[in-house]
């Protein structure tokens, strides 16, 4: 275990919070919060440590575009070298409008539509990451109708504690994904059998924002028995996709170091002689991004708790409202005020719009600025219009300049779909 990999790209240059030397309190005068700021320094560099990690051991990087999907950072990701997970049609057509060609893409998901499964055959994406005896068939059938031939994998629940929050751990027999480990080999088979399909792969994804590696590399080594058993039944599939998961340091504490999660899944799958595929998301880019807000108001209830309330909400950044995620917020200007102790919630009519409890802040006031850090992922795409409230833009700081790559929404562009 070591403390997060990551850089020194957000820090204190002279008692103001900045971005690879960008003052951030100037990016939040000139575009306004909240604001999304992300560095790509940190995503770089965080890229690199992975790829690096695996030495000359084959293997494919495909970003999971969940985690951040707008243009910009995909459009970076793109020239690290890193291939693509789509999770619907949306973001595989938002791959290939990022300059991705089909054969960059897995696609991956719960519950895909016919129309979704008709696009990836016909763009004839690299796997389609199957999730059921069911959609098999259905792959099958569209592939024999085209006269083609659709690359698939089969997504195995190996039923393991991925030991990270309910909501985010996807890998136990009582979670929707996958086909059950016991099924999976006479799933196998009877996809291999089938004209359309040619299976090339087992994919196991258990749950994200993973800080322990033993369930990682106990799914890992429960497709490579698969993949050995399938082998020796005359079915040799070309890789291992095992998802994404690794979590990352929210608080300052020390997880996992990606150098130890990699060998350790190598070692896990060392004998099944297959190329290893990985599906990042949350650990390449959650540490690349904050989220800037101004103080609107500071209340104390009589004999009880201080508010912070903040111009940023859950409808900008929702994880702390749907799995009590903690952020770390600091102030974009230090300039010696005592620290008390507060609650920073937002503006929007819930309790549950609440983005730290207890919180230590220099005795904050109206018109201050926050950065809420580590919100790279997961933050931008889960946000949402309630309560009429657009959403906000994002800024990419680059080798000390900065630019927009996503503007404010207005309330025209929320109001253009309705009638
Ligand atoms: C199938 C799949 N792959 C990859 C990911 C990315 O996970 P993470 O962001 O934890 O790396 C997810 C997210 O949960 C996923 O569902």
């Amino acid at each position: 275990m070591t403390r997060p990999s990551s850089t020194n790209v957000f820090d204190y240059t002279q008692d103001r919070f900045a971005c690879d030397g960008v003052p951030l309190g100037d990016v939040a005068a000139a575009v306004g919060t909240p604001c999304y700021v992300y560095g790509a320094r940190v995503v770089r560099e965080r890229y690199r440590a992975l790829d690096e990690a695996f030495g000359a051991v084959p293997h494919a990087l495909h970003y999971a575009l969940k985690a951040n999907s707008t243009m910009g950072v995909v459009r970076l990701v793109r020239s690290l070298g890193a291939q693509v997970d789509a999770n619907s049609g949306g973001e595989i057509e938002l791959a290939l409008r990022a300059g991705y060609a089909p054969s960059q893409v897995v696609f991956t998901g719960v519950g895909k539509t016919p129309a979704e499964l008709e696009q990836a055959v016909r763009l004839g994406v690299r796997t389609i990451n199957a999730e059921s005896p069911g959609e098999l068939a259905r792959i099958d059938e569209i592939a024999r109708a085209r006269g083609a031939r659709a690359r698939v994998a089969l997504r195995v629940n190996p039923d393991i504690d991925a030991r990270s929050h309910p909501h985010i751990s996807t890998g136990l027999r009582r979670n929707k994904f996958g086909v059950a480990l016991e099924s999976a080999f006479d799933v196998c088979l009877d996809a291999a059998r089938r004209p359309g399909l040619h299976l090339v792969g087992l994919h196991a994804h258990i749950g994200s924002q993973i800080t322990t590696l033993e369930p990682l590399a106990g799914a890992a080594a429960t497709l490579a028995a698969l993949a050995r058993r399938l082998a020796g039944a005359g079915v040799q599939v070309e890789h291992l996709d095992l998802g994404g998961g690794l979590g990352v340091s929210y608080d300052g504490g020390p997880v996992p170091d990606v150098a130890a999660y990699v060998s350790a899944l190598v070692e896990a799958t060392r004998d099944a002689g297959c190329l290893l595929i990985l599906e990042p998301g949350r650990w390449l880019v959650a540490p690349a991004g904050v989220l800037l807000a101004t103080v609107v108001d500071v209340k104390v209830h009589p004999g009880g708790r201080r508010f912070v309330v903040l111009d940023a909400g859950m409808t900008d950044l929702l994880r702390p409202a749907l799995y009590s995620a903690f952020h770390r917020i600091v102030p974009l200007q230090r300039d010696g005020r005592p620290d008390v102790a507060c609650d920073v919630v937002g503006p929007v009519c819930e309790s549950s719009d609440t983005f730290g409890v207890d919180r230590q802040l220099p005795d904050p006031a109206p018109g201050d600025r926050v950065a809420v850090l580590d919100t790279g992922a997961y933050g931008a795409v889960m946000a949402s219009n309630y309560n009429r409230r657009v959403t906000p833009p994002e800024v990419l700081v680059d080798g000390g300049r900065w630019e927009i790559i996503r503007r404010r929404q207005t309330l025209d562009d929320m109001l253009a779909c309705e009638s």
